[in-house]
């Protein structure tokens, strides 16, 4: 059997500098938790066990590392006291000997491919840190090589001059052979400018007892931390970027594809076009040949194969779009099913409802889900056509092939193929517009004063 890896990510830290009662790990980056990056880089990596550890009383990130994977196992660090002390918190999850793949909460944008990278290398090392070239290494430990064998670590408070002139830094995550993790960080103490257990000092150590140590690099952009909001926008920008190349290269056109922006759990068909500006929120799935046009809005929403949305549309949680459905602009969906075909493609609110297939919306149509208290179904039947500007009250069912008069307020259900009307009368006066004019224009004629100026008319 392959040796089993555990990879621990370390979340315990505060973040202070995100100015925020959100702890840093949970700010999102293309709509999900810094934290769950990190966890579903491991598990695309191909991590056995994940272990995350968290600082006191921080359940709302344990719950969102759960979320991102649902075998994740949480420990608590109680103190601070460093980097080595935090991954020992968690060392019930390689107490039996899995390998050990360590990376920090707050680097999301590192990839799986790294990371394999990493654990692949420890057939050759016991001990594997990941390197960067920095163009200003200022705060980070540095790694210093000796006759191409990497013999430590050095923080930057604990750094001779010579040693701070090197440019290769350490990115903060490391791979430990499963035989040696333990025994490794266990050795570890705190004495430095810190006094605190520094993961780094495993090199050191491991080089004392004879073992390997190497180093893997990646690119200074792949292993940014974020600290703050400026590098959270970043980070953003990164991940927007490599998320659009993903899905042009999975055969999506992207119009402008610099105005697109996606979740990382967007999911696309083929032959899929979306026009500029478009926004993509969590939870998105588009099927076949469809397209968005531009400006449209879509979030937890599920797209059909060749149907067609924009521009200016906005689909939120729940609406669920079968094949060839069309939804226009400034039309809003939530919470409603359209069947095969159904098409809306002017300005509704289709929410809490359920339309079928080749139902026609018209301009205007809102389905009235709320009283105030409670959200209410509304439920349109195959084929149904309901007129311009018709209020549905729900709850309230329009059967199949139906149709409702435009202008219309619906408060009771309509049978299959009947016509509901429901709105004032038309009346009709013949000839009292031409009436109403010559009254008008009379006294007007009549009234020039001596200059052949008109007096100023009369307000009725
Ligand atoms: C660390 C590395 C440094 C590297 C840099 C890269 C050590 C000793 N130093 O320094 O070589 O160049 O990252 O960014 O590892 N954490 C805990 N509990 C603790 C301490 C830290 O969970 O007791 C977590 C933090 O939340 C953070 C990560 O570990 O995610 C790194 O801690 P941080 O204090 O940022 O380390 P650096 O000083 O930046
Ligand atoms: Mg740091």
């Amino acid at each position: 059997m392959a040796q089993r890896t555990t990879l621990v990510v370390l979340a315990a830290g505060e973040g202070t500098r995100m100015k925020s009662a959100l702890p840093k790990v949970l700010h999102r980056i293309a709509e999900r938790p810094m934290i769950g990056h990190a966890v579903a880089a491991a598990r695309m990596a191909g991590a056995d066990r994940i272990a995350v550890v968290v600082g006191p009383g921080r359940d709302d990130v344990a719950a969102a590392a759960r979320k991102a994977s649902g075998g994740a196992e949480i420990f608590m660090q109680k103190e601070r006291l460093g980097t080595a002390h935090a991954v020992l918190a968690a060392k019930d999850a390689f107490a039996k000997g899995e390998n050990l793949l360590v990376v920090f909460g707050d680097t999301p944008l590192l990839r799986p491919e790294t990371l394999r990278a990493m654990r692949e290398e420890l057939n050759r090392a016991a001990v594997v840190v990941l390197g960067f070239r920095a163009a200003q290494p200022r705060g980070y430990g540095r790694l210093i090589v000796q006759d191409g064998k990497l013999t430590a670590i050095r923080e930057e408070k604990d750094a001779t001059e010579t040693e701070r002139a090197v440019s290769l830094c350490n990115a903060g995550a490391m791979a430990i052979k499963g035989k040696h993790a333990l025994s490794l960080l266990s050795a570890i103490g705190n004495r430095n400018s810190k006094q605190e257990f520094y993961l780094t000092d495993a090199v050191e150590l491991a080089n004392a007892r004879g073992l390997i140590a190497s180093v893997i690099e990646a690119s200074e952009e792949e292993v940014m931390g974020v600290n703050d909001r400026k590098q959270l926008s970043e980070a953003e920008a990164v991940l927007q970027k490599r998320l659009r190349e993903a899905a042009m290269e999975a055969g999506v056109t992207l119009v402008a594809p610099e105005t697109v922006f996606l979740s990382s759990d967007t999911k696309f068909g083929r032959d899929v076009t979306v026009e500029p500006n478009v926004v993509f929120g969590p939870g998105v799935t588009i099927g076949d040949n469809v397209t968005i046009r531009a400006f449209s809005h879509l979030e937890g929403a599920a797209v059909g194969n060749g149907a067609r949305v924009g521009p200016f549309a906005r689909l939120r949680p729940g609406a669920k779009l079968s094949a060839e459905v069309h939804i226009g602009n400034f039309v809003e969906v939530k919470e409603a099913t359209l069947a095969k075909g159904a098409k809306a493609n002017h300005l509704a609110y289709i929410g809490d409802a359920s339309v079928g297939e080749g139902a026609n919306i018209g301009a205007g149509t809102i389905t009235c889900n709320y009283d105030g208290f409670e959200k209410h179904r509304t439920e349109i039947g195959k084929g149904a056509f309901i007129g311009t500007n018709s209020s549905l009250v729900a709850p309230v069912k329009i059967g199949a092939g139906a149709y409702i008069g435009s202008g219309s307020v619906i408060v009771s259900d309509v049978p299959d193929d009947a016509l509901a009307l429901g709105r004032g009368r038309q009346v009709v006066k013949k000839g009292w517009a031409k009436k109403l004019r010559a009254k008008r224009a009379a006294p007007k004629a009549a009234g020039k004063d001596k200059s052949g100026k008109r007096k100023a008319a009369k307000r009725r």
